[in-house]
């Protein structure tokens, strides 16, 4: 049988709730307000309620880069930046990359769950029933200029595939998402490989369903056609696991315009073409790119002190590219399992002679005042533009191998937003700092 509350029962229920919220005074109007705390964020609309008469607005929060707020509820990657965790709904990195593969990550991604074999079977065939592209996709690559840089090409391929698939606008339906899913999971390493024929003038290589993911990835890459070349089993394995490292990291720049552009409910295309463009700035995961070019400009061992100087004294203009993060502050778990993977690869391929340069430069920069007041470590793309030389790859397509594993990370972000009944289209405020309200001159006038 229900009770009747007591005026105790009352109490008691308010010291709780107050228990589970922060107090703010406005000292513009002397009123308190009771902001509930869950999971320890307050919610920017309460903050509505703060205001000094009927005619205001009402309190915002302004946070430029988005350095204190959460913009949704996530089940897909956790992550501790001072602890250097990363974990893969619950699955910590460090396992995943020791005993899984790209495909199974990317299936925990998408479903939540790890999958049991014959889902396993089921996901694999449907990702490789899908690795071929439309020929005229081809001829569209074929318009490219031959030294057009292959983030450029992937970006407007992946988001012409849009034309091609007209029913994936269809984004409420649950079968036609998975449809695209799988045909972009599939397709990224067939654009990715074209894009770099294309650059080197070769023919392009079909997929071959035969080989693993990334298997299939390197003989597009690298076979000659008239050669019956075969990608070296431990190169296969290194280039999985950099897959596994690269699939989500929660919400990074291009995670938020994969989620921001889906919000719009455009086409999952449309959407991963927008990502994919985040992703190529040197600040992301263009990086990579960058700290090849920074350590072939260093060159040799002894001139890094004089370079470390040149990032002191740059005031931020010049960076040690490869380092500092916004969210790990002691180390980055990926960098220190791609450093591991370094040296099996080099077992394979020969030791990169930049190697040397890169462990020195790490050695200084971590015993340097500047670098540990500002708590910068090697992230993630340190390490792993060393591995993709020595396998092969020219740098200018160091960022398309990080695109083409974040692509199920994106996807799975892109579903989780569109299944959240608290998100809507994407919409920022603003605080409007330009003129006030003025006449309009005509031109002869001003
Ligand atoms: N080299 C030298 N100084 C740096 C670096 C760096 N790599 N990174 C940050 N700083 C300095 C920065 O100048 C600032 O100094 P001050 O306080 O004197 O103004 C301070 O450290 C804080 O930097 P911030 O720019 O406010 O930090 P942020 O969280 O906004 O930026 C970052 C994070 C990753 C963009 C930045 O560390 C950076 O530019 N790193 C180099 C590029 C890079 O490696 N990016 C890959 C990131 S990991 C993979 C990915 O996300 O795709």
């Amino acid at each position: 049988m229900p009770t009747t509350p007591t005026a105790e029962d009352k109490s008691a229920a308010t010291a709780q709730e107050r228990r589970e919220a922060v107090t703010l005074v406005d000292h513009r109007t002397g009123k308190s307000y009771d902001l509930p705390v869950s999971n320890g964020t307050i919610r920017a609309i309460d903050l509505r309620e703060v205001k000094t008469g009927p005619e205001d607005f009402g309190l915002m929060s302004y946070d430029p880069a988005f350095m204190n707020t959460a913009s949704c509820r996530s089940q897909i990657t956790f992550i501790d930046g001072d602890r250097g965790i990363l974990r893969y709904r619950g699955y910590p990195i460090e396992q995943l990359a020791e005993r899984s593969s790209y495909l199974e990550v990317a299936y925990l991604l998408l479903h939540g769950e790890l999958p049991t074999k014959s889902e396993y079977d089921e996901w694999v065939h449907n990702i490789t029933f899908h690795t071929m592209i439309h020929e005229s996709l081809k001829k569209f690559m074929d318009g490219f200029n031959h030294d057009a840089h292959p983030m450029g090409m992937l970006i407007a391929t992946v988001g012409a595939m849009s034309t091609f698939y007209p029913g994936a606008r269809d984004i409420h339906s649950a079968s036609d998402r998975t449809k695209q899913i799988h045909r972009l999971i599939a397709k990224m390493p067939t654009l990715a490989a074209f894009a770099y024929r294309h650059s080197m003038g070769m023919p392009y290589v079909y997929p071959d369903n035969d080989f693993s993911y990334t298997g299939n990835f390197l003989n597009m890459l690298f076979r000659i056609p008239s050669s019956s070349w075969k990608p070296d089993p431990v190169l296969v394995r290194a280039l999985d696991v950099l897959f596994i490292l690269h699939a989500d990291h929660e919400q990074n720049c291009g995670t938020h315009v994969m989620r921001g552009i889906g919000s719009s409910h455009t086409d999952p295309y449309s959407a991963v073409a927008g990502a994919a463009a985040a992703l190529y700035g040197p600040l992301h995961g263009g990086a990579n790119e960058e700290v090849l070019k920074m350590l072939q400009e260093i060159g040799t061992v002894s001139r890094i002190p004089a370079f470390i100087e040149e990032v002191k004294n740059g005031k931020g203009e010049k960076r040690l590219m490869g380092f500092g993060h916004r969210v790990y502050k002691n180390f980055d778990p990926r960098a220190t399992i791609i450093k591991r993977i370094a040296d099996e690869v080099f077992a394979v391929t020969g030791r990169n002679p930049l190697l040397d340069v890169a462990i020195e430069l790490e050695r200084i920069a971590l015993q340097d005042d500047y670098f540990i007041k500002r708590r910068l470590y090697p992230n993630v793309d340190f390490y792993s533009g060393l591995i993709y030389e020595a396998i092969g790859i020219p740098t200018a397509a160091f960022t398309v191998l990080f695109a083409i594993p974040r692509v199920s990370g994106w996807l799975a972000q892109w579903q989780e937003m569109l299944e959240d009944p608290e998100q809507k289209i994407a919409r920022p405020r603003q605080i409007y700092t330009g003129p006030k309200e003025r006449s309009f001159v005509p031109i002869e006038s001003r």
